[in-house]
């Protein structure tokens, strides 16, 4: 069994500068420059902590898949955690035999790190979004 490493978590927000300022002056740490991801929708900045990266999405559109949430959880909250995998072919494989379902068409789709990433369904996961990365 191999141990998988946490890449990030995510956090869906109203306001990404806003939020972004917020979690500086709280905690202060490093942070990455605001990114647009047309492809999935979301407007994204990386906060980075010794361990861990906090990614921060706020919608792009009505379109995004983010809005939904945010219309659930106003102020913003956790959205997902990330996992990193080796070969995302064969742990898409692999989850299709074990009925496992993928978001989307069920192919990978280019994330945040220009690497392929793909989307496993909360239902199957505790009610818990589950990225997996493939790095
Ligand atoms: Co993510």
């Amino acid at each position: 069994m191999d141990n998988k490493k946490v890449n990030h978590i995510a956090i869906a927000v109203p306001n990404i500068e806003k939020a972004a300022l917020s979690w500086e002056k709280a905690l202060g740490m490093e942070k990455s420059e605001i990114m647009i991801l047309k492809d999935h929708g979301v407007k994204v900045v990386f906060l980075e902590f010794a361990n861990l990266k906090i990614e921060l999405l706020e919608p792009l559109n009505n379109e995004s898949p983010i809005t939904k949430f945010l219309k659930k959880n106003p102020k913003g909250g956790i959205h997902h955690i990330c996992f990193e995998i080796k070969n995302i072919r064969d742990t898409i494989k692999v989850l299709k035999e074990k009925k496992i379902n993928i978001l989307g068409d069920g192919n990978p789709k280019n994330g945040a790190h220009e690497k392929p990433v793909i989307f496993l369904h909360p239902n199957d996961l505790s009610g818990t979004l589950v990225e997996l990365e493939e790095t």
